[in-house]
């Protein structure tokens, strides 16, 4: 029995309160726990429960018994404590403890024979709770379906409904700003193709593209979760929202594999070696995006779950690892080429270019991956958002960074060198591989 809890914890230690209007169907099941839903409740908070096509199956019992199934709300630190009061033998039956807020127990059915019930229930300590069913009668076993909805009331005399978790609440606006931001910089960007249009490769009108899916991607993820701010659910918007998220997250990997050949602006064809890259990047993009759209609609304790983050982990993993390789291949021809050809002080610029490029590639994965993970993890519920804008301000200066570095030059820097460069560049060169060797 403690393996599903210790899991439970684990997993709402690690997951973002949702907060949408849910349906589970529960089919004959005995698990002890079953929880459903996280949210971050503000002290106006209310959780709606409506259960129906409920049966109890076992052998007939004393109603009073009843009692030790039914539904209540935990916090994590809370749910510690019973785990605690569990293990020590104090309390048989998580409802039993004093640290959970007990929303319904079954002895208060209207009859044995109820089949269906309705409730609200008003949560005023503000904080982050999971809605838990639990049935700490052994031989129970529980059918029912179970619409659980978890809102904030919002200020003022409307008293509007806010179904987005405390934390998440401003998370339309923000995607909005940052999607004006990106249209502004689209624009900005067509008007500096239109000046160099002489200079400018196909590689630039691509990132053209990018940034066009980025900020379309941002708007209806402001649509999408602003619909649900106000009614609960997603109605449409998330299938637009999944998809401008999939041409995003391929075009933006495929700009970065294809920036690190150095294809168009160095050389005007693709390695097979380089093609291959491509070949293993989209089709995993693929997987990654389906991974999401199946985390995102099923939540944290959703059947699967567990298996869909870790694909999706692991996909992820393997394409930030992937992209990484043309720049090492190009950063190695560049210094072979600088040997060779004579021209230290061009390939001089181009692999510093490369290297520079090769650390921010770096550091914008760890810092989108691991650092905005664990923000979310130890900022507190009320600051999720927090998270979501450091990841947004990283990606927004990583777009700017490749923007720059890699515009459209009017004249080509690399031919006026004079000598002294060149030899000055040459002589840095040779140190290098020095070093290295
Ligand atoms: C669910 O229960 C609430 C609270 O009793 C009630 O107001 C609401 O109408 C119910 N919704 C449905 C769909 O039955």
């Amino acid at each position: 029995m403690n393996l599903p809890l210790v899991l439970l914890t684990l997993i709402s230690a690690a997951s973002l309160a949702t907060g949408e209007i849910r349906f589970s169907e529960i089919r004959s099941d005995d698990r002890p726990i079953i929880p459903f839903d996280e949210f971050g409740f503000t002290h106006r908070g209310q959780l709606e429960l409506n259960i129906t096509k409920l049966t109890l199956t076992g052998p007939t019992q004393d109603p009073t018994t009843l009692s030790k199934v039914g539904f209540f709300l935990c916090t994590r630190d809370a749910w510690i404590h019973v785990l605690q009061q569990i293990e020590d033998a104090e309390i048989t039956c998580a409802l039993g403890s004093d640290a959970v807020k007990k929303v319904f127990t079954f002895d208060r059915l209207p009859s044995a024979a109820a089949s269906e019930f309705n409730l609200l229930y008003p949560e005023s300590d503000a904080d982050q709770y999971t809605l838990v069913f639990a049935n700490c009668l052994p031989q129970l076993k529980v059918s029912m379906n179970v619409r659980s909805a978890m809102y904030n009331l919002e200020g003022g005399k409307s008293n509007r409904r806010d179904y987005l978790s405390a934390g998440k609440t401003v998370l339309p606006r923000v995607y909005f700003i940052f999607a004006v931001i990106y249209v502004v910089m689209g624009a900005f960007w067509i008007s500096v193709l239109y000046k160099k249009r002489l200079t400018a490769f196909t590689i630039h009108f691509f990132m053209l593209a990018v940034v066009v899916l980025k900020a379309l991607n941002l708007l209806c993820e402001a649509e999408d979760k602003s619909y649900i701010k106000r009614t609960g659910s997603a109605h449409g918007w998330d299938v637009l929202f999944y998809i401008f998220s999939f041409l995003k997250g391929i075009s933006l990997f495929t700009l970065i594999v294809l920036i690190g050949t150095g294809w168009s602006f160095l050389k005007p064809y693709l390695q097979d070696k380089e093609k291959k890259v491509l070949m293993i990047v989209i089709p995993l993009q693929v997987v990654a995006n389906i991974a999401q759209v199946v985390i995102d609609e099923t939540g944290p304790f959703g059947q699967d779950w567990v298996t869909w983050k870790q694909v999706f982990l692991l996909v992820d993993v393997v394409c930030c690892c992937a992209v990484l390789f043309p720049i090492v291949w190009s950063i190695k021809n560049l210094r072979e080429a600088a040997r060779t050809d004579g021209k230290a002080a061009v390939n001089l610029m181009k692999l510093t270019l490369f290297r520079q490029y090769y650390i921010v590639v770096i550091c914008y994965i760890y810092f989108t991956r691991v650092v905005v993970y664990a923000l979310e993890t130890i900022t507190s519920y009320k600051y999720l958002w927090t998270s979501v804008v450091a990841g947004e301000l990283a990606t927004l200066a990583f777009y700017v960074f490749t923007g720059y570095r890699f515009k459209p030059e009017a004249h080509n820097p690399y031919f006026v060198i004079d000598d002294e460069e060149e030899e000055a560049a040459a002589e840095q060169l040779k140190l290098e591989d020095e070093f290295e060797l």
